[in-house]
């Protein structure tokens, strides 16, 4: 089902994967690279990463889904990918709307998709960065708090290519499901026990965070919050998750 096309070095696997899209032959590629010089994520920030220590890839999904179940499958990655790493490190993964997965508190890895749409068809790119080997050098992280976390901080001895062939197969595994994107929403909603968590939002305009209570992810992909109590819709585009860390730091996330 997988074309695996591996680089030394690249700007972004997202960024090669775009022209890629709806070509018939790159249906199933899976492009991987060790190092990243222009890697990004969500908000146009970069998503840094020392070479080798990451699982950096971009994934064209084997066949186009419906333009309307879009929003639903960055959740879908991410619930492939915390079965992933589940299964290789034993540990709880949490998710974290919009779409991040932490390990003990701290993030383990992020999910930014692509998408070239076709009328009704949509040709999908899902990008994952991965923590997976702690590097021995972390100097790069000195700004992001909290730091990250690594894979090998849970299972010493894994790889990136173990993590890679477990991701690659509960893709596979779950493909069925990008039919049915309300349902990926409310498995999503359940494997990170959304009801009644509370977020911590920084919205677009606003300078003050706030604390919002979850309750469910929208068929638009936004958070559904209680807040002031009044519901609000929280928009993938317009909201930054802050996490809190340690006693009275508010850390973006
Ligand atoms: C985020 O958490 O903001 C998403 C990060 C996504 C990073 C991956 S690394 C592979 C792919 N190529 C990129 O430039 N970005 C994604």
């Amino acid at each position: 089902m997988w074309t695996i096309r591996n680089f030394a070095q690249t700007r972004s696997t997202n960024d090669d994967a775009a022209p890629l899209l709806g070509a018939a032959e790159h249906a199933g590629t899976v492009l991987v690279a060790d190092y990243q010089t222009a890697g990004h994520g969500r908000h146009d920030r970069a998503w840094v990463a020392p070479p080798g220590s990451s699982l950096l890839c971009t994934t064209i999904l084997p066949e186009p889904i419906a333009t309307s179940a879009l929003w639903a499958v960055p959740f879908w990655t991410g619930l492939a990918l915390a079965d992933a790493i589940e299964s290789l490190t034993g540990h709880r993964v949490t998710l974290q709307w919009p779409n991040d997965l932490l390990v003990r508190g701290a993030k383990c890895a992020g999910i930014l998709c692509i998408s070239r749409v076709i009328g009704t068809r949509a040709f999908v790119g899902c990008g994952t960065g991965v923590n997976v080997v702690r590097p021995d050098d972390t100097s790069v992280f000195a700004e992001v708090l909290p730091a990250p976390a690594f894979l090998s901080d849970l299972e010493p001895r894994i790889t990136r290519d173990d993590v890679r062939v477990a991701m690659l197969a509960a893709y596979a595994r779950r493909l069925p499901d990008l039919a049915d994107s309300a349902g990926i929403a409310r498995a999503w909603e359940a494997r990170a026990e959304l009801d009644g968590t509370p977020y911590r939002l920084l919205v677009d305009g606003s300078s003050e965070p706030i604390v919002a209570i979850a309750r469910e992810i929208a068929s638009d992909g936004s958070l559904i919050v209680d807040h002031d109590g009044r519901r609000r819709h929280i928009a993938l585009a317009d909201a930054r998750v802050l996490r809190e860390f340690g006693f009275d730091s508010i850390i973006e996330g």
